[in-house]
C-alpha cells in the first residue's frame, strides 16, 4: 500500500486542484503505521486515511481523507481522491456516499464539511451528487501550486441526509 500511495501522491493529476504535503516514504510508513488499527466508529483519531477499493475488482483505486474538526460538537471534513486511470467510473461518488452513510449511521459526527477549488468541476459534481449543500465561496483560501486559489465551500448535515 505505501508504494500505491507514493505512486498516487506523485501524480500530476491529483496535486492539480488540492495541497498535497509532501511526505518522505518513511513519513508515510509511520503515519500508516499509527493509524493501523483505528477504528473509525470509535472515531479515536483526528484525522483518517481510507483507502477506497473497488471489492469486484479487488483493486485499490484512490483514497479519502477524514478530518474530525471537533468531536465535541461532531463535525468533519472530507477529501477524495481517485488514481487517474479510474476517474468518471463513479468511484468518487460512491466512495463519498459510503462514507457520508458511515459517519452518520455509526458515529457521533453531524455535519460533513468540503470544500473544491473553484477550478475543478469534477470535485464539485461529486458532492452534490452526495447530497451535500453549497453555502458559499471562500475567498483565496488554500495555496495550490504556489498561488492562492478560491475554493466552494459545501455542506451536509445530518439532519437534512436522507440515505441516498
Ligand atoms: C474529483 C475526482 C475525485 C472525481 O472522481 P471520479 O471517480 O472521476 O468521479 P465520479 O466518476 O464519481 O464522477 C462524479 C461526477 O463528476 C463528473 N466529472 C468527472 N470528471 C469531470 C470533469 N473533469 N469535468 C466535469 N465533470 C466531471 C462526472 O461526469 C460525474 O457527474 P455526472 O454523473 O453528472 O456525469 C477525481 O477527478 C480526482 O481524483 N481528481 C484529482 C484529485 C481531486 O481533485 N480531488 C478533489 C479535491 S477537492
Amino acid at each position: 500500500m505505501i508504494d500505491q500511495l507514493v505512486q498516487w501522491r506523485s501524480q500530476p493529476e491529483a496535486r492539480e486542484h488540492q495541497p498535497i504535503t509532501a511526505m518522505s516514504r518513511e513519513q508515510l510508513r509511520r503515519y500508516l503505521q499509527s493509524r493501523k488499527s483505528a477504528k473509525l466508529a470509535d472515531l479515536a483519531d483526528n484525522d483518517y486515511l481510507l483507502i477506497i477499493e473497488d471489492e469486484n475488482r479487488e483493486e485499490a483505486v484512490g483514497w479519502i481523507t477524514l478530518e474530525i474538526i471537533s468531536r465535541l460538537h461532531g463535525l468533519a471534513r472530507i477529501g477524495y481522491t481517485i488514481s487517474k486511470e479510474f476517474w468518471r467510473q463513479g468511484y468518487a461518488t460512491a466512495a463519498v456516499k459510503a462514507i457520508v452513510c458511515q459517519l452518520f449511521t455509526e458515529t457521533p459526527v453531524e455535519r460533513i464539511e468540503a470544500d473544491c477549488s473553484v477550478h475543478n468541476p469534477a470535485s464539485r459534481r461529486v458532492l452534490e451528487k452526495c447530497g451535500f449543500t453549497y453555502v458559499g465561496l471562500k475567498r483565496r483560501y488554500l495555496v495550490i501550486q504556489g498561488e492562492r486559489i478560491d475554493h466552494h465551500y459545501f455542506e451536509l448535515c445530518k439532519d437534512d441526509y436522507h440515505g441516498k
